[in-house]
């Protein structure tokens, strides 16, 4: 299948890219699109031949639930059993934006396969003026993963989907570098406080100034909330192994000394405070003081670390204040749980 690479520009008048890409979904295909936070993999979340595609393309596990994102609040009565006064709050405060909750769904309304074995949903409106007017065009619910082959790093630009996706899905809608370059929060409201599922664009301070404190899934008080299924797998990772680092310059000269030494080819990805040409890479995303920059360009600088000939990774750590919280858990995810330990 050929895949078209459609740019969508606030300059030109794009009916004629909408209506195609309309087109397609609404006879049973996936498409990528822009939101906010990454590239998305959309299917109509009614049809679930659609859907099924979603899970082939990517090669994702197929209990790993899907996000269903709709144009405005006022859909999420068609999904979901009740809404909790909490909920309301929250949509009222953060959306359109990087938030889903998982609610109670409403049984037999989207295809079986955008909720495996669960009896929640997670819906969002993301923040976006083309994944708006494409839901909006659409006038149905879609759900979408991030459009990259599970377990690499989530794209942010529509080469990043293209490098991944190409031949296997029509159409790409090109709307430029996503603003965030993290996932949304996911949030679950059905228990009492509700549970943060995975940490993203929305902090864990912003959703508390709203509604009051709220639980880890490791700290319930009461119902047993299910985790979020898709935090069990692999996630984000380069090819390349990767270790993380704190930020210490001695630290850093030294690991690179001893991965050198030990034969191997170093790329780092780290901010722009400690970049060296020790290493043979050094791939820069921002200030250490900006964890929105280091957020921005977190995947792109693991990407980027496939197209060198790197056989070890170096990452720096940052601090987890506001969205360097979302930073922190995606590298600690591409890292499987490795750390340099200077020994
Ligand atoms: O920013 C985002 O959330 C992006 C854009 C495209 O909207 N989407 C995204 O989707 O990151 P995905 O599939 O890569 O990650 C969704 C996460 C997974 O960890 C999944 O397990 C969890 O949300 N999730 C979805 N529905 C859930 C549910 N009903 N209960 C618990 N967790 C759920
Ligand atoms: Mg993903």
């Amino acid at each position: 299948m050929n895949t078209e690479w459609l740019v969508v520009s606030k300059h030109v008048d794009n009916d004629e890219i909408y209506q195609q890409v309309v087109d397609s979904l609404l006879s049973g295909e996936v498409v990528a699109f822009p939101t906010e936070t990454v590239y998305g993999l959309g299917a109509i979340a009614t049809n679930e031949d659609a859907v099924q595609k979603i899970f082939q393309v990517k090669g994702r596990p197929a209990d790993n639930p899907l996000i269903v994102h709709i144009a405005s609040h006022e859909q999420v009565s068609r999904f979901v059993e009740t809404i909790p006064p909490l909920a309301t709050q929250l949509m009222e405060n953060f959306w359109p934006g990087p938030l889903t909750l998982v609610f109670k769904r409403k049984p037999s309304v989207l295809a079986p396969s955008v909720t495996p074995n669960v009896e929640t949903v997670g819906l969002r409106v993301p923040d976006h003026p083309v994944a708006l007017r494409l839901l909006t065009q659409l006038d149905e619910p879609v759900a979408a993963p991030s459009a990259n082959k599970s377990g690499r790093p989530s794209p942010t630009i529509a080469a990043h989907v293209y490098e991944d996706l190409q031949e296997i899905i029509p159409f790409i809608l090109d709307g430029g570098q996503t603003g965030l370059g993290v996932e949304s929060t996911v949030l679950d409201v059905t228990t009492t406080p509700p549970t943060l599922l995975r940490p993203g664009g929305v902090t864990k301070e912003q959703i508390e100034e709203v509604i009051g404190a709220i639980q880890l899934p490791n700290e319930q008080v009461s119902t047993a909330a299910p985790r979020s299924p898709g935090t069990k797998y692999k996630h984000y990772a380069p090819e390349a192994p990767l270790f993380l680092l704190p930020p210490d310059e001695q630290l850093l000269k030294q690991a690179i000394e001893q991965a050198m030494a030990n034969g191997e080819r170093v790329a780092v990805i780290g901010p722009d405070e400690y970049r060296t040409t020790q290493a043979e890479w050094y791939f820069s995303m921002g200030s250490i003081h900006r964890p929105e920059e280091l957020a921005y360009n977190l995947y792109n600088a693991l990407r980027a670390c496939n197209h060198t000939f790197a056989t070890i990774i170096l990452a720096i750590e940052a601090s987890t204040e506001g969205v360097g919280e979302a930073f922190m858990n995606r590298l600690s995810k591409a890292a499987e749980g490795k750390n340099y330990s200077g020994k």
